[in-house]
């Protein structure tokens, strides 16, 4: 039926609309890149418009269809795109906190409410989830993808489709996927955004792809490129990529977006004029030109010159009605899109009450001396640093869709769910940091207003005041929002030293310090680690942080975030990633523990192997024991599952959640092999005092991997079997798999 109906229109249209399917601008009611479109309205008449994105609002978007149904020829309706990323209104924690929760459920769950929230208000189309893999914490973008692990990324990335497809993309509170940036944006060099990469196969086919796989199996509707080159050619004009390897490799159906100028951007990559980078991108297997016009401008000439062919420009546009149609657009154009139920659905409590327990379940515990925390419900509590009365910096980067003044702050938090019992007082303490320009550059999206003029040791004294007058301080610091996210790579990866030295200052006082750490990235925290007696990092919470970071501090929620990505102890350790290879001089375990250093061997003169904090790592306000593991065969052949478990025993004091993690190493490999790789995880909850017998089931497509000749398979042989709290803290088993 689709295929009648997609064949019968395109036999009617004519060439200029075929390409104007092909074009998306932007409406500018926000920004989130750098040029911009102008008469969209009258391109819309002449069917020169496929989609439009950054426009919002149910009955803003009703109008423009109006426009595409009403006066266009062909009346075809427009697809709405946005990028929500982590929440449309109501915002979830940043994508790199939402994979510290470990919980696929939630997950899924935050993309399903982000659906039914942006499907309410006329979004059709987002262009999340973001799966590059990052071992690069200077990069910003970091904060939008799951971390370094490919096995994890691989599953929250199909969760997220599931989110926001769901099972029928036709629903009018489903919205259509777009998993991004293929590929290997992740991966630029220096950690600087949009920079070179350059990769062999065989790292992109095991460590890279996997999880942009995983969207394309979980059926994502669409697929967007990214700015960086892929063995010499941009991706966006990289037809290996974007037709060998997804479509015909991986069985990819839906269209390719280019990302926002990508086409244009290949001028200045030095891959010829805007002609001829339309021309190759066409070619390469790019559907749509977000913004750039690259594919309006040139598409018809060169056809007439014979630089594209018509099955070229016919293949495109069919993919982009086939997804319109798979949306129900045909069927009702304004599916999407109703002011009343938006009314409803939006930021509504039910939403926010699931952002709030989401965002306390990615919140990783990183120290917790003298069991500073949970706090005392009694007292006095000082609430010092710049990150307390901020409700604009809550919700972090990428939350265009966002009304940030709504997010909770974290003294709102403390005094609206603590204020009967404790006493709250604040004081900011510090700047964001000492210079200026980085400051206004923060703030280049308008979330950082407060900067104090006044001296710093006036800003300086207020705090110690109050820090004199309380029993213990919760110290807000870290990065504000803007630090993190698209062009916002660093150079540094510490807490800038305004806020250190007020941690110093604070420490003089002798009050314990329970440390609430805001960061998009992994830090180096190596200069403040040892200040203060705890540390819990709470990334970037989104709407409901200030709730959900008192829900923790206070015990109402045990923390059972682990890290998805791993904390260096400084930047000349990057990149340091925990699924490494051996190499052929590793150093000893005993010389990596004790952070010695061995001539001769892989490690540094001046610093450890090991990181800050590793992998997977994250505390509980409980203890958890784990019994000895066992394997059910140690001996297994050819297709036969094996299962290897561990007991789990919650011993301590509260109540909580664990994440127990599987890891394998296959010891000898026709190409090397890293040193662990994670392969499962469960999140179990546990009462006070109960165990629970986690078992995994091992078969041997969990040994698989891409060989030198890009055959998946795996290979006879030894493999030591981990589980663990953390990919640095596990107990092994060695088993022998023959074929
Ligand atoms: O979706 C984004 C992408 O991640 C970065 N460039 C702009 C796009 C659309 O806003």
């Amino acid at each position: 039926k689709k295929k009648a109906f997609v064949d019968a229109l395109l036999a009617k249209m004519t060439l200029d609309e075929k390409i104007g399917q092909l074009n998306l601008p932007s409406a500018g009611d926000f920004t989130t890149g750098q040029a911009q479109n102008s008469d969209i309205g009258k391109k819309i008449e002449n069917g020169l418009v496929g989609g439009l994105f950054n426009i919002k609002g149910a009955e803003k978007i009703r109008a423009v269809q109006k426009v595409a149904v009403e006066k266009s020829r062909l009346k075809i309706p427009l697809i709405f795109g946005m990028d929500v990323i982590h929440g449309y209104e109501t915002n979830f924690p940043i994508p790199l906190g939402l994979a510290a929760s470990w919980d696929m459920n939630l997950i899924q769950q935050s993309a399903r409410v982000a659906a039914r929230e942006a499907s309410s208000d006329g979004i059709s189309w987002t262009f999340s989830p973001m799966t590059d893999i990052s071992r690069e914490p200077r990069w910003g973008r970091i904060s939008e993808g799951s971390g370094e692990d490919p096995y994890l990324g691989s599953e929250i990335a199909k969760h997220m489709v599931y989110g926001y497809q769901g099972k029928d993309l036709s629903l009018s509170n489903t919205i259509m996927a777009c998993v991004k940036h293929f590929a290997l944006y992740g991966a630029g060099e220096g950690g600087m955004d949009y920079n070179t990469v350059d990769m062999g196969r065989v790292r992109m086919f095991n460590e890279y792809f996997p999880p942009y796989k995983a969207a394309v199996d979980a059926g994502v509707g669409t697929v967007m490129a990214s700015f960086n080159e892929v063995e010499g050619i941009p991706a966006t004009g990289n037809r290996w990529l974007q037709t060998e390897i997804l479509r015909e490799k991986w069985g990819f159906n839906g269209f390719v977006v280019s990302d926002y100028t990508g086409i244009n951007e290949m001028i200045d990559h030095g891959m010829g004029d805007l002609q001829q980078v339309s021309a190759l991108s066409l070619k390469a297997g790019i559907d749509m030109d977000m913004v750039g016009e690259g594919f309006l401008k040139t598409l018809k000439k060169s056809l007439a010159e014979g630089k594209v062919t018509q099955a070229e420009i016919d293949q495109a546009t069919k993919r982009v009605l086939e997804a319109k149609y798979d949306l129900g657009l045909f069927e009702d154009p304004y599916r999407y899109g109703d002011v009343k139920l938006a009314a409803k659905e939006v930021n509504s409590l039910e939403n926010r009450n699931i952002a709030r327990n989401t965002a306390a379940q990615s919140m990783v515990l990183l120290k917790n001396e003298n069991n500073v925390l949970p706090l005392k419900k009694s007292g006095t509590v000082a609430v010092i640093g710049p990150l307390v009365n901020n409700s604009l910096n809550m919700a972090g980067t990428w939350s265009v869709g966002a009304k940030h003044a709504n997010a909770i702050s974290l003294m709102k938090g403390l005094q609206d769910n603590f204020g009967k019992e404790v006493k709250f007082i604040s004081a900011k303490g510090a700047n964001i940091d000492y210079s200026e320009k980085l400051e206004s550059i923060y703030a280049a999206h308008g979330k950082l207003t407060d900067r104090d003029n006044r001296p710093k040791e006036v800003i300086l004294k207020e705090a110690l005041d109050v820090a004199n007058k309380a029993d213990v301080i919760v110290l807000a610091i870290g990065e504000s929002a803007e630090m993190s996210g698209e062009s916002s790579s660093r150079s540094e990866i510490t807490i800038p030293q305004s806020q250190v030295d007020l941690l110093n200052e604070l420490k003089k006082t002798g009050k314990p310090i329970a440390m609430v750490l805001f960061t998009g990235r992994p830090l180096a925290l190596t200069n403040v680690k040892d200040l203060p007696e705890a540390i819990l990092n709470v990334w970037f919470a989104g709407t409901e942080a200030g709730n959900a970071i008192s829900d923790v501090l206070f015990g109402k929620i045990n923390p059972s975030g682990k890290l998805p990505v791993t904390f260096p102890r400084s930047l000349g350790q990057v990149p340091i990633y925990y699924n490494h290879k051996n190499t052929g001089r590793p150093l000893s375990a005993e010389k990596t523990a004790k952070c010695e250093y061995d001539r001769f061997r892989a490690n540094y003169m001046d610093e450890c192997n090991t990181p800050l904090y590793p992998f997977g790592y994250g505390l509980s306000y409980t203890n958890f024991t784990y019994s000895d593991m066992s394997v059910s065969n140690t001996n297994p052949k050819g297709n036969q599952s094996i299962q290897a478990s561990v007991t789990v025993k919650n011993s301590g004091n509260y109540d909580g959640a664990e994440v127990v993690q599987l890891y394998i190493r296959d010891m000898v490999g026709s190409i090397t092999r890293p040193v662990k790789e994670l392969k499962g995880f469960e999140k179990v909850f546990l009462k006070k005092g109960e165990s629970k017998k986690i078992t995994f089931t091992i078969t041997p497509e969990d040994l698989k991997f891409y060989n030198n000749a890009l055959k998946y398979d795996w290979e006879e042989g030894e493999f030591d079997v981990m589980i663990g709290t953390n990919s640095a803290d596990v107990q092994h088993t060695k088993i022998y798999w023959s074929k």
